[in-house]
């Protein structure tokens, strides 16, 4: 693998804090970094070398799978160094320029980690280029650039217009983190790898699909960044549009990643455009007023520090999508999110068409069940297909029970997203990030349901913390029968 120098613009952040260092170390423990690789932080405070490496420790020490091991760290903490700069100084990429090609110890092939507000990765670039960081003479050079991508359509094609002026596109690594979990990729292998349920994957037998991804956890202290984003913006546009995208995609030709990222995009591109009329069918929004969570009273949305008066930011929010191709054609898709739900999970529901009730019509069987596949993300990563089985006894009565495919032993370890997609990126290996393509149809689809939003501003339904979501959310369903599906569990057991 290349020696790499990994440039963390943003170093003393939160994102470093708790993924970028700790998924470092990480890799550092598992022998994945080559010998020469270095990790240049850069940040404003006013910090030495030694400064960083206690901070780092501090915060890998929390993050650390079975604790930290001391002499991991010293051999991570030997690649560390610190370089203070204000990104909005000129002169410090000069100096940044000087700085590493002075320093024998730092790899030529670079990696600029951008984890700073978005708003600054258009003028980081340009001055990256102005300055000849990103002259590849002596070696690579990539950049790594955070999500949001873009505030909207406009916003993004703007971006895109700005960075590519000096980044080709195969030197931009746009990463959605989610695609870095082992059971996002796994809904590829579960597909792909198994000849199974691949015939039965269409609309032929699928009645709808449904993605949900909840938190339990409120907007915490990023109400500031989330009272300008929300929930469409934050979670479906990116996490929940690629996710559709990986259950509803046709076999690539391999999992290269061109041939990966075409047939994103052509599931993208084949949403049905909602139109503006027809908004309210396809789409609700509404807000957390005060609840219980886990037995603790806590705050409605308004209430949260730094959320503006009279706010009307969804932090819940669902949208109903249809693919129009062969495929999928009339099949409803559910995506879902919400903060201060119930639980915490990110599940994937896949329901399947009712069987025919006319065969067990004399029998004392009143209602036939739909078989689901249950793929679960996160908290739990496994796979679940549920069936109908009969009752033991003389009676024909049935019950649900499921077969259970998990994705990881017990004694497997778990591994972060970002210690694929940091590998990743030194690896030169991009199916796990987002072309711009993919980025720019995401923000189509969602694009009419924000215009119409930013123009209705005197309501918004509510749903008390801890509940899942307003029962009005309903009216997205096509079919009464339809419903959301909160669990992993068997609904009939
Ligand atoms: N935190 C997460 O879990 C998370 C998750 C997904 C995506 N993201 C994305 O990751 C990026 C960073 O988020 P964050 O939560 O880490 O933000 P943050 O905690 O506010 O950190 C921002 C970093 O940028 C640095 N910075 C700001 N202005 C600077 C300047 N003029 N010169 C030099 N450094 C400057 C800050 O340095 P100082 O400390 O000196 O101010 C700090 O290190 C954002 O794009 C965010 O959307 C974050």
């Amino acid at each position: 693998m290349d020696n790499c120098t990994y440039v963390i613009f943003g170093a003393t952040g939160n994102l470093s804090r708790v993924k970028l260092m700790p998924a470092l170390y990480h890799l550092e423990a598992a022998g994945k970094l080559s010998e020469g690789t270095r990790i240049l932080a850069i940040g404003r405070r006013d910090w030495d070398l030694e400064k960083c490496t206690g901070q780092v420790r501090e915060w890998v020490n929390a993050k650390a799978r079975g604790g930290l091991d001391p002499e991991v760290f010293e051999r991570f903490a030997s690649r560390l160094s610190y370089f203070r700069g204000d990104l909005t100084e000129q002169g410090m990429y000069s100096r940044l320029h000087r700085h590493i090609d002075d320093s024998e110890h730092l790899p030529s092939n670079v990696a600029f980690y951008m984890a700073i507000r978005p708003a600054e990765f258009g003028v980081v670039t340009e001055n990256l280029s102005d300055s000849g960081l990103l002259d590849e003479s002596r070696g690579w050079k990539r950049v790594v650039i955070e999500k949001p991508f873009g505030y909207d359509l406009e916003s993004a094609q703007s971006l895109q217009r700005r960075i590519s002026r000096y980044l080709r596109e195969d030197q931009l690594y746009r990463i959605d983190h989610y695609l870095g979990k082992g059971t996002v990729q796994n809904v590829l292998v579960y597909r792909f790898a198994n000849t199974m349920m691949e015939p039965l994957w269409n609309r032929n037998y699928i009645d709808h699909i449904q993605i949900t991804h909840s938190e339990s956890m409120g907007v915490d202290s990023r109400a500031d960044f989330y009272d300008g984003a929300g929930a469409m913006r934050d979670m479906i546009q990116s996490h929940l549009l690629q996710l559709l995208t990986l259950v509803a995609m046709e076999p690539p030709v391999s999992m290269e990643a061109e041939s990966l990222r075409d047939e994103k995009v052509k599931v993208l591109k084949s949403i049905r455009p909602i139109v503006q009329q027809a908004v309210h069918a396809h789409a609700f929004r509404a807000q957390y007023t005060e609840g219980v969570v886990d037995g603790q009273r806590v705050n409605g949305y308004l209430q949260e520090p730094k959320v503006p008066a009279g706010s009307i930011t969804e932090t819940y929010a669902a949208l109903k999508l249809y693919i129009d191709n062969w495929r999928w054609r009339g099949v409803p898709i559910y995506l879902r999110t919400g903060k201060r739900m119930a639980e915490s999970q990110s599940l994937v529901s896949i329901c399947f068409r009712h069987p025919p009730q006319q065969f067990f019509r004399d029998t004392p069987m009143d209602h036939m069940r739909q078989n689901w596949v249950l793929l679960g993300i996160q908290p739990a990563e496994c796979l679940k297909v549920e069936m109908t089985v009969k009752e033991p006894g003389l009676e024909m009565r049935t019950r649900q029970t499921s077969l259970d495919a998990s994705l990881r032993r017990t004694d497997e370890a778990q591994t972060d997203a970002y210690e694929e997609l940091l590998l990743d990126v030194i690896q030169g290996d991009r199916s796990l990030f987002l072309r711009y393509d993919e980025v720019e149809y995401a923000w189509r689809v969602v694009d009419p349901v924000l215009r119409a939003w930013a123009t209705e501003r005197d309501f918004i339904h509510t749903y008390p913390a801890g509940s899942w979501g307003p029962e009005e959310s309903r009216r997205l369903f096509e079919k009464e029968a339809q419903h959301w599906r909160h669990s992993l569990a068997p609904e009939h057991p």
